[in-house]
């Protein structure tokens, strides 16, 4: 049975979690073809330009690491799945293609840590998130110390983190872990509004915020003006300007 189930709509994939059974919890199987839907996307830019991620059933987005699993795996074993899953998710991160995590229910430990290597967050109104490792004697391993305080602050993270309490939609959404409170369609929504852009344009936009929280305002700045130089050779860059005066939709292809 495949980890994923991959819906394509032109420019947007839907990639839902197969796993309902165990609550879309991250195994060792699932990490390695979502690494290989990873790749295949990455190949593809700018064909696939946004993937919304959900959980299948309405149960669960993701209920973290398998616990089942991880009782059979030793400690170096342990070791070397965090490091393949702090690969995968900073993959994701640094995608050319936009991901949403359509978090339609309980996002716990690395189910929030996935949502959260995603640009977006679109939490459904009954879903819960929280980084609850420390309730089972470990700490988040997938990023979620350094992710999260990035988002939201350091207070509230360690307010989230240290508690390993569950937050809800409104509370999520009234700390910036979400961006919006709505289903998968509504994910899916922002999905194409985001995937009309030039192409080039919301990646070299993405790489700026992303890369630029890192650094020093006057760096920062510089890596603005290195991404936009991105956009300035762009084709699409002149049909933005000629649609424009035109009166009507542009048509960007990504060069
Ligand atoms: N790993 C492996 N299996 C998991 C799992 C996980 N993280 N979370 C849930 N499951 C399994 C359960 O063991 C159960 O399997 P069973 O039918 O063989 O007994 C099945 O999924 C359904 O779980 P259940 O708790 O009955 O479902 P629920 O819908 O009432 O609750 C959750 C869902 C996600 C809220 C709840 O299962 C939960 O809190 N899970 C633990 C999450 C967690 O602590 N994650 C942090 C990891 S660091």
């Amino acid at each position: 049975m495949p980890e994923f189930i991959i819906e394509s709509n032109g420019a947007v994939e839907r990639w839902t979690i197969n796993g309902e059974a165990r609550r879309n919890a991250l195994s060792r199987a699932m990490v390695a073809e979502l690494e290989q839907h990873l790749d295949r996307v990455g190949d593809s830019f700018p064909a696939v330009r946004a993937v919304v991620l959900t959980g299948a059933g309405d149960k669960a987005f993701c209920a973290g690491a398998d616990l089942k699993e991880r009782a059979t795996m030793s400690e170096a074993d342990v070791r070397g799945f965090l490091e393949s899953l702090r690969e995968t998710f900073q993959t994701i991160e640094k995608s050319h293609t936009v991901f949403i995590a359509a978090v339609n229910g309980a996002a716990f430990g690395g189910g929030t840590e996935l949502a959260l290597s995603c640009d977006l967050r679109v939490v459904a109104p009954g879903a819960e998130m929280g980084l609850t490792e420390v309730k089972l004697g470990i700490i988040p391993g997938g990023g979620g110390t350094q992710r999260l305080p990035r988002l939201i602050g350091k207070g509230p993270a360690k307010d989230l983190i240290l508690s390993g309490r569950r937050v809800g939609a409104e509370e999520a959404l009234r700390l910036g872990l979400a961006n919006r409170i709505g289903g998968a369609d509504e994910a899916m929504k922002l999905a194409q509004a985001i995937v009309e852009n030039a192409p080039i344009a919301v990646y070299a936009a993405k790489h700026a915020i992303d890369e630029g929280l890192h650094l020093e305002m006057g760096e920062a700045l510089m890596l603005e003006q290195r991404a936009y130089e991105l956009v300035l050779k762009t084709e699409d860059r002149l049909e933005g300007l000629k649609a424009f005066a035109e009166k009507r939709p542009p048509v960007y292809k990504g060069r």
